[in-house]
């Protein structure tokens, strides 16, 4: 018995210094340890021996049982500060290393040019608002003092939503005009930038998709002067302080008077260059005075109050501004050319 011990204990140190990791301990501790392992058997059997072997025996089994468990124990502590060590040795940093470079986006240039109108006119104390795309054809046209018969309500113009023809996407931001004279009581003075939609084929300068940035304000003794005044302030702030601007008579259903707005050329100073065409200007918006029937749509009490108006397109602007010359540019998000505005 005392032999068969001394084998079992030898065996079970063997098998625990060979053991290289977690799991084939845990087998040893079953195969050694367990139930239906020798120590057991050996501990069951001493039952059978007379007293004074028993005793001795006893006392040598718990030892050896006690000696496998502690050597189990420590191999168990040799192998987990094996496995930390190699795992730390596989996640070592090197913190000298160069670090990957983690290229950062930049904003697009139509936002660019949102982004620069909306803070020279918030600097103004204009308010920004923004209003759906889809919106009523009241509210893109007939409140807009549209003629039924305007070549721009035609379905070949104007992207309808419903077969009454009295939903539309907006073809421009002037819609938020009208919500606004509607919901507002003056005096105010908004600007409203955007996304409006026509069917236009696309071309280098067409895009059935495409921004707008509008403006409004209404209050007592509005006149065109403060128009002029606004919209050169903004030139100047938008395209340089030697900016000059020029009005020259247009139409607008909602505006009378109506202006569309010249900037000098900001390429050549207005000697005339390949950007103005020779001419040394640049359109770059309409506006007017807001017309009584307009303000007549919010209830606004006209023999008191006026307003000016003016609409422009952000793409243009964009265009011009940064010398792009194909307009679908700006969608296709192409990264070598949207990288050039970072
Ligand atoms: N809505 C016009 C367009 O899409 C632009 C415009 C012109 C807006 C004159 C205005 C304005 O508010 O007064 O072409």
């Amino acid at each position: 018995m005392k032999e068969r011990l001394e084998c079992v204990l030898k065996e079970a140190m063997e098998e625990i210094q060979a053991a290289s990791d977690l799991q084939s301990l845990e087998k040893i501790r079953v195969k050694y340890l367990g139930k239906k392992g020798p120590m057991v058997e050996i501990l069951k059997s001493l039952g059978k021996l007379p007293p004074e072997e028993k005793k001795e025996l006893g006392k040598l089994a718990n030892i050896a049982k006690n000696n496998i468990d502690s050597n189990l124990e420590a191999k168990k502590h040799t192998i987990e500060e094996q496995v930390f060590l190699e795992r730390m040795q596989k996640e070592k940093v090197d913190v000298t290393e160069p670090g990957k470079k983690i290229e950062i986006g930049g904003l697009h240039p139509i936002t660019m040019v949102i982004e620069e109108v909306l803070d020279i006119f918030k600097a103004m104390g204009y308010e920004v608002k923004e209003g759906p795309l889809a919106d009523t054809t009241f509210n893109a046209f007939d409140g807009l003092n549209s003629p039924v018969t305007h070549p721009s309500r035609d379905i070949t113009d104007t992207f309808y939503l419903n077969d009454s023809l009295d939903k539309c996407l907006r073809p421009h931001t002037s819609t938020v005009q009208i919500r606004t004279l509607k919901e507002s009581k003056p005096p105010f003075k908004m600007v409203s930038p955007g996304r409006c939609f026509r069917c236009d084929t696309p071309d280098a300068t067409h895009s059935p998709m495409f921004h707008q940035i509008e403006g409004m304000i209404v209050d007592e003794g509005i006149t065109m002067t403060d128009l002029k005044g606004t919209l050169d302030r903004m030139a100047k702030a938008l395209f340089g302080e030697e900016t000059r601007t020029k009005f020259r008579p247009h139409h607008f259903p909602f505006t009378e008077p109506s202006a569309e707005m010249d900037v000098s050329c900001f390429k050549c100073g207005g000697k005339g260059c390949s950007l103005c065409k020779g001419s040394g200007w640049i359109e770059i918006l309409g506006c007017g005075m807001i017309h009584p029937n307009v303000l007549a749509v919010g209830n606004i009490d006209t023999e008191r109050y006026t307003g000016f108006a003016f609409g422009m397109g952000v793409e243009r602007i964009a265009m011009l501004k940064y010398g792009i010359e194909d307009i679908r540019n700006f969608y296709e998000n192409d990264m070598r050319f949207l990288r050039q505005f970072k």
